[in-house]
């Protein structure tokens, strides 16, 4: 079965303590059957309603067992995330084959102009003598 997409609107309409969704990088997770026994309690849960939670979560540095009861609750792929993955890829700053490729291009435009200088100075050397 293909995975679902969550809009930011069904995200937002997801938003009450008997009915939760949080997202988490990128992933929408439903956390109403879970929301009563979070060991950090209801409250900060439902503060991360309707937005990226993100950063609360990976902040308060949850443990391998937490992140293992995510898949549980997996809903769906969140609208948003692939269009960040695409602009982070194309900043470059986060994928590594996009780094690789900018540091190979400055590498480039290093010795392009070495390599001519030096053949440069090959010429002069050899046609002087
Ligand atoms: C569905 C997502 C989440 C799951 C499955 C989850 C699960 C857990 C678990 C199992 C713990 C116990 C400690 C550990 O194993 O790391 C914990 C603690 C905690 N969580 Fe979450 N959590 C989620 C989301 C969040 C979010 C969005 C926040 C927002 C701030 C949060 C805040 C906390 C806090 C503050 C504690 C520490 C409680 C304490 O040690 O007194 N959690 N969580």
């Amino acid at each position: 079965m293909a995975t679902k997409t969550v809009t930011i609107e069904e995200l937002k309409e997801h938003s009450k303590k008997d009915d939760l969704y949080i997202l988490i990088s990128g992933k929408v997770y439903n956390v109403t059957k879970f929301i009563d026994e979070h060991p950090g309690g209801d409250e900060v849960l439902l503060a991360e309603a309707g937005k990226d939670a993100t950063e609360a979560f990976e902040d308060v540095g949850h443990s391998d067992e937490a992140r293992a009861l995510l898949p549980d609750m997996f809903v769906g792929n969140f609208e948003g995330a692939q269009l960040k993955e695409a602009a982070k890829a194309a900043s470059g700053l986060t994928n590594p084959h996009v780094n690789s490729a900018v540091e190979q291009g400055s590498n480039l435009m290093y010795f392009v102009p070495l390599g001519l200088l030096g053949a440069y100075f090959a010429w002069r050397f050899y046609s002087s003598a």
